[in-house]
């Protein structure tokens, strides 16, 4: 059976303080009521090595929002692989459509994080995702397909097995407007499919898939109910204890 996972990916938010508070409490929670699923919280550079300190994370897994394209050198200001997995974090997301966005991400440049992070023993939580405007066109397939080719698709089946896919329709990142669970079902079985074709049906069957935009505990529960829904990677939600719970509880 293939890993169910609830990640919080915390983005830019959140002072120091702030973020202990939020990990000590959401480790708080789920020592007195464990999960059904492995549950990770990605957060700003800055924390991690604070958090990682106190954090279970047999409990709750620890990971970074992003990572370096460049092992080591002169790179003002970024951080690399090697530096997270040096804090204790477990976890990098790759790929978010924020950093394709705002920050000029290209398909190579993820290639070589992703590389870069799996060589350097992390997993990578690899986001995937249609504009609105590709949807409209019916080009999501397309679309999906070719950010997996275009970073992941070079990797051998033994490093693949690292890798968490999260799917993530930008026109529902922050919006409000959730995918409905019959649309991510869809394109979730077609992402298996194009694993499958890739690496075979076995690597395919145990690779977690999630879904990302506007999840929240109310929609969790139809949403991970879905064959090929393995969880979800959580924005806004996860910035509340009680409302990331809310969305791990779907799966009791
Ligand atoms: P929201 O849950 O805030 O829509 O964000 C989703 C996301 O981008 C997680 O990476």
């Amino acid at each position: 059976m293939r890993k169910k996972i609830v990640a919080g990916n915390w983005k830019m938010n959140m002072n120091l303080q702030e973020g202990i508070d939020l990990a000590k409490e959401l480790q708080e929670m789920l020592t007195a009521e464990k999960p059904n699923c492995d549950v990770v919280i990605c957060t700003p550079f800055i924390h991690l090595a604070s958090i990682a300190q106190f954090l279970n994370q047999d409990l709750i897994g620890l990971g970074a929002e992003n990572c370096a394209d460049k092992d080591k050198g002169a790179y003002t200001g970024e951080v690399s692989a090697e530096m997270v997995k040096s804090t204790g974090a477990k976890y990098v997301i790759i790929g978010h459509s924020e950093r394709r966005e705002y920050y000029h991400e290209t398909p190579e440049i993820l290639k070589e994080k992703v590389l870069l992070a799996l060589q350097k023993g992390l997993k990578v939580i690899f986001c995937i995702g249609e504009s609105l405007a590709e949807r409209e066109a019916g080009k999501q397939n397309e679309v999906v397909k070719a950010e997996l080719e275009g970073s992941v698709f070079n990797l051998t089946a033994e490093e693949f097995r690292n890798i968490v896919i999260a799917y993530e329709p930008i026109w529902a990142i922050g919006t409000g407007k959730t995918a409905t669970a019959e649309q991510a079902e869809e394109i979730h079985a077609y992402i298996r499919s194009t694993v499958a074709e890739r690496y075979g049906n076995e690597v395919a069957e145990q690779t977690s898939i999630l879904y990302g935009g506007s999840c929240k505990a109310s929609n969790a529960p139809e949403l991970f109910a879905k064959p090929d829904i393995d969880g979800g990677l959580i924005g806004g939600a996860s910035l509340k204890a009680a409302d990331f719970k809310g969305i791990i509880d779907a799966w009791k």
